[in-house]
């Protein structure tokens, strides 16, 4: 009872706020929770907060400030906007997943560091924070990608076509998951409009991903190592809708009902999730070892990540 009002507490106190700068502070942004997730800050020095714009339906505008310096292959933070509803479904039920993201850096420094990015997770349970145990796979689509820094794993294809644009895929492994990550292979999008689930009618066709896998979350948002920006996110929506062209031969019947299987609309379920997913999310995204030195193994980032969920967990108990 008393960690529920804890819960119940913290979720309203940020409630009003419109600039968070809390290393762990999210808020409600529509049918978005808007997160600063400054996961990794201790591999370097600085600050950054991050700022909700405005929010609509499936639509949300917001905008980050960092400044960070030293551990220039360290990820320091993923701040980001996490839909609340537009999840649950399984990838073969899955019809459309249409996505518009406009930004621009509108002041960026020289050699930036950092990535513009998705962040959708998928299992084998219809319900899991990304990250966990309950994670299968975690792909990322990098609309930007400057200073040359690389993803996880290494580059399997160079310039495939999806969704109107060209893309390297990375692919390897991360804790108990896979990563699968499309880098523009043409630098900077930034007016991004795209079907999503062209990304995973390609990954099931081509890099075996089942499409009885569950759509966990889908998260947008930067990860800088180093250097400072302004990160303005002008539109951001996404939707997910489930029904006839199905991307797979159906595996089951359906158990998802249309009413959640469809991320418009308000949801009376919405508001615990969110608060519960406040604490996975703190717990969660401290993965992005967006490195492929050889001194990054597997088992680093492992420790890395248990050190991590350790001192989220401190922060609120
Ligand atoms: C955060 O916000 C304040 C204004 O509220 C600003 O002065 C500061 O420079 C911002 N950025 C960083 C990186 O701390
Ligand atoms: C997954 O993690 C949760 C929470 O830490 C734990 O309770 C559960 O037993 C784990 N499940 C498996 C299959 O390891």
């Amino acid at each position: 009872m008393a960690f529920k009002s804890l819960v119940l507490a913290a979720y309203l106190a940020v409630a009003t706020a419109q600039t968070i700068s809390g290393a762990f502070d999210c808020e409600p942004a529509g049918a978005f929770t808007l997160c600063q997730n400054l996961w990794g800050r201790g591999s370097g020095v600085g600050s950054q907060n991050s700022t909700l714009i405005s929010s609509s339906g499936n639509s949300v505008s917001w905008s980050t400030n960092w400044n960070w310096a030293n551990g220039p292959n360290a990820v320091k933070s993923y701040a980001n906007v996490e839909h609340q509803t537009a999840k649950g479904m399984k990838l073969s039920e899955i019809s459309s997943m249409p996505s518009t993201w406009n930004w621009e850096y509108q002041t960026v420094s020289d050699g930036v560091r950092a990535d513009v990015s998705y962040d959708i997770w998928t299992g084998v349970p219809q319900v899991g924070a990304p990250a966990t145990n309950a994670s299968s796979f975690e792909i990322m689509i990098w609309l930007s990608g400057r200073g040359g820094i690389s993803p996880v794993g290494s580059q399997i294809t160079t310039a495939t076509p999806i969704a109107g644009h060209a893309w390297n895929l990375w692919s390897g492994p991360n804790a108990n998951w896979h990563v699968f990550s499309f880098v523009s292979s043409t630098g900077d999008i930034t007016n991004f409009n795209a079907d999503l689930m062209e990304f995973f009618k390609y990954l099931i066709a081509n890099q075996g991903v089942s499409a009885s896998q569950y759509l966990q979350s889908i998260q947008s948002g930067t990860e800088p190592f180093t250097g400072n920006a302004n990160l303005m996110i002008s539109t951001y929506s996404v939707s997910v809708t489930t029904g006839a062209s199905a991307p797979a031969p159906p595996t089951t019947t359906a158990t998802i009902p249309e009413t959640t299987a469809t991320a418009t609309g308000s949801s009376t379920a919405s508001a615990p999730a969110a608060t519960q997913t406040h604490f996975g999310q703190w717990q969660v995204s401290h993965r992005h070892c967006a490195l492929r030195r050889p001194s990054d193994s597997l088992l680093h980032r492992r420790s890395r990540t248990s050190k991590l969920t350790f001192a989220s967990s401190a922060w609120w108990t």
